[in-house]
């Protein structure tokens, strides 16, 4: 079920419907949240009709058409289309996911298209993913190193080491699985989430990094790590297939191990 953040006493009201100006045998509805701050009127749904003949194979393609020739005041966030910026990440017939890599035709009725849940939503399809972010410059998402890089070629590692970072460098930050999870809807102000913590671990698993020790000192503590309950939901809505919930638990395993 799709959940908003929606401003206080605010309602999902139907809006306007927009025909499609051809018709053909592949005719598809688009069903749209709709919210604009400085309208002061509540969010909206929006209805455009597509011929699918005329649009591209994918979701973000018919929410640029509508842009393009439809309606201008559409707005979402897009960059590469071909899912590695992670800026399209939107809830599309329920689920999380990233709209340039979604093909309209595994969607089987009308198509509804909203903001990524449980966020405070800017505009249309735009969440507004400051604190998330935020949450993620806490962990140092960076290398940490008491040594310079040599001068003449990269900080070198074993293929067995390399081999430990296959499922988290793929990371795009799209934030399906954290916007996905019920911990972090309900705790989301001091749980991490999984989009954070598999990064997390991308940076604990890198045998060139130095700051292990600090990174897990770091997570000890009630709501960051251990608001995970398993429920899985962030590995079922990857749109890059990974697995947050297994680094997750790796992170679990490191704070048991440094204890024992
Ligand atoms: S783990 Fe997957 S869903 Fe989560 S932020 Fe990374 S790419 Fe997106
Ligand atoms: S496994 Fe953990 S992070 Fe993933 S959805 Fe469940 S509670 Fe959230
Ligand atoms: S536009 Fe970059 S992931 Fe969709």
């Amino acid at each position: 079920m799709v959940q908003l953040r929606l401003p206080p006493n605010s309602r999902i009201q139907k809006g306007k419907t927009y025909p499609s100006p051809t018709k053909g045998p592949r005719m598809k509805v688009f069903q749209i949240y709709r919210y604009d701050p400085d309208s002061q009127e509540n969010p909206r749904w929006d209805i455009y009709e597509i011929n699918l003949d005329e649009c591209g194979p994918m979701v973000l393609d018919a929410l640029i058409k509508i842009k393009n020739e439809v309606d201008t005041t559409l707005t979402f966030r897009r960059s590469c289309r071909e899912g590695i910026c992670g800026s399209c990440a939107m809830n599309i017939d329920g689920t999380n996911t990233l709209a340039c890599i979604k093909h309209i035709d595994e969607c089987k009725s009308d198509i509804k298209v909203t903001p990524l849940p449980h966020l405070y939503v800017i505009k249309d399809l735009i969440p507004d993913l400051s604190f998330a972010y935020s949450q993620y410059d806490s962990i140092k998402p960076w290398l940490q190193s008491s040594e310079d890089p040599p001068p003449d070629k990269e900080r070198l590692q074993s293929k067995e080491e390399r081999a430990k970072l296959d499922g988290l460098w793929e990371c795009i930050l799209c934030f399906c699985c954290s916007t996905s999870c019920p911990s972090y809807w309900w705790n989301g102000d001091k749980y991490l989430g999984p989009a954070t913590l598999l990064q997390s671990y991308r940076w604990i698993a890198d045998s060139r990094d130095e700051a292990t020790g600090e990174r897990l000192d770091n997570l000890e503590d009630p709501f960051k790590l251990y608001r995970c309950h398993t429920i899985m939901n962030c590995t079922k809505t990857c749109p890059k297939d990974l697995n947050p919930a297994k680094a997750i638990g790796e992170i679990k395993k490191k704070m048991v191990e440094r204890v024992g």
